[in-house]
């Protein structure tokens, strides 16, 4: 798939040993490090940046979960299935939608605190594709924030080991192709500096998405996939990276913005905001029963639609019903972004437009956080458990990551494998793409491979990755570009195949959903020559 002009191999310069090694610090690598040094095992966890960085502290709505007496389970699992629009795992589904609550409820137990309504009682709100309320938020619009603060604090307490600046570089395996740790590049000073290897009987990855494949994101600079493109390079299986859903109201902040841009939570609109177009008229009604609230694939193309009827640039949030006390309790995040931006949205409304958001698709893995590369389970954004299908439900991640963390902490209970000596190579080489063609990379990937696609445009975007030179040193920036490169590689190859639309897979040349081809998964593998493998896959039931 890439070219092998120049070839690097990441060789050990120091060794450590752990029982279990957890690589990211977002909701699913901290849980999942805190259930694994229950057990009594010896954790090391390992995160690029700060261990409070990453996608989850950025997470604003909140979290799903039948919380209240008028919903249920069921009801939530309808809901995740309709937004899936036909790609849900059914099982995976059901054990979210089941063991969400208690999740939720485990997580307060552990210090997290999320806003109560005048009884005492969660505050639930609504967000789109929901037909309850059933969002539980914290600090009115900063979840994440608290989530984080709140399992970063437990596993200080818990003397898990925490390993910052640390950039994951490649699987170790052993004879039997079983995972047995990591090779990492650490930015640090003292005995783990540089590149080195963590051995460890099972690798967590936890590393969440890769909306900085995209230029325009709500995701933090983090997300580049160094998860998600080990485990490919690792010979694991992938599925659904076609699936990356743009959320419908990001800021716009100009045609020339670039990188992370702030989000508008779903939950203003759940609180009564609505969009108009730039004639100020508002365009939701009448597209979906839930108008305004329908799940975010259809809001998103319906921004577009109107964007392009309009010959506009964005459409505009309303969220002037919400009168400034509102906006000053309830989303004191969001206003304060509107304020550097030099808008009141008590009077004034927010340009916005859709962005990259969530990979839906990622590390395919079974109900226990299992991939198909024995040892290396995967958690969080960055797994394809199957819950999300083509479009994930609002506020359903924060939850994937809770009750799947918790679930790999169960397997970890029957026990870890062998610890076997990695075998030196296996032969398998990166090809580095030099970090100066990431900007290339990003801007063709929104215009050929974003929310429209075609056959025209994605073979533009193939066309145009395949010409990138790989040139690239051993640095950071070129292993994440690298990484970013995998990736849309994978998500073109497999947005080309999938000729249909369905959820946030829009193309233009085949606009309709096709079950009798299409209600399948996408899965490929990479073998040791850098060759792709795409196979079909049903949809479980
Ligand atoms: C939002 O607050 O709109 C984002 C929540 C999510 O991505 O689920």
């Amino acid at each position: 798939m890439i070219a092998t002009s120049h070839l690097v191999a990441s060789s050990p310069g120091w060794t450590q040993r752990a029982d279990v090694i957890v690589i990211g610090s977002g909701v699913a690598g901290l849980t999942s490090a805190l259930h694994a040094r229950a057990l009594g095992l010896k954790v090391l966890l390992v995160t690029k940046a700060r261990v409070d960085e990453g996608s989850t502290r950025w997470a604003q709505g909140g979290i799903a979960a039948a919380l209240s007496e008028d919903d249920s389970p069921d009801d939530h699992l309808r809901d995740t299935l309709e937004a899936g629009a036909g790609l849900c795992d059914v099982d995976a589904v059901e054990v979210l939608v089941t063991e969400g609550p208690q999740a939720v409820r485990s997580l307060i137990a552990l210090g997290a605190k999320f806003d109560l309504d005048p009884s005492g009682a969660i505050a639930l709100t609504r967000e789109g594709g929901h037909l309850r309320d059933r969002i539980a938020h914290a600090g009115g619009d900063a979840t994440g924030a608290e989530i984080s603060r709140a399992l970063v604090a437990a596993v200080a307490r818990a003397g898990i080991e925490v390993v910052e600046q640390a950039l994951v570089l490649d699987l170790l395996r052993d004879a039997t192709g079983a995972a047995q740790g990591v090779t990492l590049h650490v930015m640090g000073a003292g005995q783990r500096d540089g590149v080195g290897a963590v051995l460890a009987p099972v690798v967590i990855l936890a590393t969440g998405g890769f909306g900085q494949v995209y230029s325009q994101t709500t995701n933090p600079y983090v997300s580049t996939g160094d998860g998600v493109a080990l485990a490919l390079r690792g010979g694991a299986d992938v599925a659904d990276l076609e699936f990356v859903q743009f959320h419908p109201t990001v800021m716009w902040l100009g045609p020339e913005a670039r990188g992370q841009q702030p989000l508008i939570s779903e939950a203003v609109r759940g609180e009564g905001a609505v969009l108009r177009d730039s004639d100020g008229v508002r365009f939701m009604e009448g597209q979906h029963p839930l108008a305004d609230l329908a799940p975010r694939d259809v809001v998103a193309k319906a921004i577009m639609r109107r964007m392009r009827e309009t010959d506009a640039p964005h459409v505009w949030l309303d969220g002037r019903a919400l009168g400034a006390a509102q906006w000053a309790a309830r989303f004191p995040t969001i206003l304060a972004y509107c304020q550097d931006h030099e808008i009141d949205p008590a009077t004034d409304l927010i340009p916005v437009a859709p962005a990259a958001h969530y990979v839906s698709g990622g590390v395919r893995t079974d109900m226990r956080g299992r991939s198909s590369v024995p040892g290396l389970l995967a958690c969080g954004e960055v797994a394809c458990t199957g819950v999300h299908g083509a479009n994930r439900l609002a506020s359903n991640s924060l939850l994937e990551g809770l009750v799947f963390a918790e679930r790999i902490g169960e397997l970890l209970s029957e026990g870890i494998p062998e610890v076997r000596d990695p075998v030196a190579s296996d032969g398998r080489s990166v090809a580095l793409i030099a970090d100066r063609q990431r900007r290339d990379l990003q801007c063709t990937m929104t215009d050929d491979a974003g929310v429209l696609r075609s056959a025209t445009s994605l073979e533009d975007a193939r066309v145009r990755l395949a010409s990138m030179s790989a040139d690239g040193s051993a640095c950071t920036e070129d292993w994440e570009t690298t990484n970013l490169h995998a990736l849309a590689s994978v998500l073109v190859a497999h947005a080309l195949e999938r000729q249909e639309t369905r959820g946030s897979h829009w193309r233009e040349d085949f606009p309709e959903r096709d079950d009798a081809s299409w209600r399948i998964h996408l899965v490929s593998r990479m073998d040791p020559d850098g060759q792709l493998h795409t196979r079909r896959e049903s949809v479980r039931t």
